[in-house]
């Protein structure tokens, strides 16, 4: 007998019927880079209609996230010094401890999630302290729990660590309890590969390591399963929300993930993924509005409760027009 697969296909109002998957604005994080200044403003080269901005600036943009019906954000620093154990990624003056201040002033509603690594504090562009030239796992640990503890005192709603150290989950939850945030979560970049795919965003960030690689401590990009363990460890150590990145190229992860753990999974569509698209539509390849929205669903699709991407207030504007 012949099938009539085609009937639930046959009209719009037919296949908004039987829709699986629907994006919402709520779906969507959006990252926001902050620079030492003021009044500064600046378009990201790398990631065209992404900006820098200055705190004294933030208004602008927490205002379209706020139009746009967004209820996450995840914030970015970018420090005037550097050095080699990133201290101004922890210090209570620094760029992004001002910006959670300022946001929360803005918006009090907004859920702010920083980013908790040291890559853009350290001399050397890695995401730990080296000893002999290497990553140094455990004198990391204390670095990244103070780090989100001093996130937590400027008043961030949730910590994100990204620096793929063992063990950084249970450091900052035991930190940030010990000191009364027992309240601030935490969303753990649990399966995190060392990606081609974060190109543009260490130009945006001026994080590039200066010598070497990512490769001893974030993820192999040929591996599954040793991502189900990274997430396993993750959530044993205290992770509110676990999150696979980069999303697109890994979308077998984000199923797996979803399909094993009951935890709320975010996806991080990183900015490889946004600058393809936008270089090709601008190219006229593409259809940006098309693919980028494609793309987004196919990570909803695969799993995702969440998506960081820098498409979140575009893709928010696009799906009030569809209404
Ligand atoms: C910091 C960090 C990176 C990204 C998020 N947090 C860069 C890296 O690990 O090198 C990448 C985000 C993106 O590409 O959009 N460790």
């Amino acid at each position: 007998m012949v099938k009539r697969n085609r009937n639930l296909r046959k009209t719009a109002a037919i296949r908004d019927l039987v829709r699986e998957t629907v994006l919402n604005p709520q779906d969507f994080i959006y990252p926001i880079f902050v620079v030492e200044g003021e009044n500064i403003k600046e378009e990201i080269a790398s990631l065209p209609g992404n900006y820098h901005f200055s705190v004294d600036r933030l208004e602008e943009i927490v205002e379209q996230a706020r139009d746009a019906n967004i209820k996450g954000i995840i914030l970015f620093g970018l420090p005037e010094e550097k050095d080699e154990c990133g201290s101004q990624a922890f210090n209570a003056e620094g760029v992004v401890q001002k910006a959670i201040k300022k946001v929360k002033e803005l918006y009090p509603e907004l859920w702010v999630i920083t980013d908790v690594c040291m890559c853009q504090y350290t001399s050397h562009g890695h995401c730990g302290i080296l000893r002999d030239g290497e990553v140094h796992n455990d004198s990391t640990l204390e670095y990244i729990a103070k780090i989100a503890l001093s996130h937590a005192e400027a008043g961030a709603d949730m910590v994100a660590p990204s620096d793929m150290m063992d063990g950084r989950v249970e450091a900052i939850r035991n930190l940030l309890d010990e000191n009364g945030y027992e309240s601030v979560g935490i969303m753990a970049y649990s399966a995190k590969y060392s990606s081609a795919f974060y190109g543009p965003f260490r130009e945006a960030a001026n994080s590039a390591p200066k010598s070497g690689d990512r490769k001893t401590y974030q993820m192999d990009p040929a591996n599954l399963r040793e991502a189900m363990r990274e997430i396993q460890g993750d959530i044993e150590e205290g992770a509110d929300i676990i999150m696979v990145k980069p999303a697109l190229s890994y979308l077998d992860v984000i199923r797996s993930a979803r399909d094993r753990y009951d935890y709320p999974i975010a996806a991080y569509s990183v900015s490889g993924e946004y600058a393809m698209v936008k270089a090709a539509s601008q190219l006229g390849y593409i259809n940006e509005r098309a693919i980028a929205m494609e793309m987004l669903l196919s990570i909803k699709r695969a799993g995702a409760d969440m998506i960081i991407t820098y498409y979140a207030i575009q893709a928010s504007a696009w799906i009030k027009e569809e209404l």
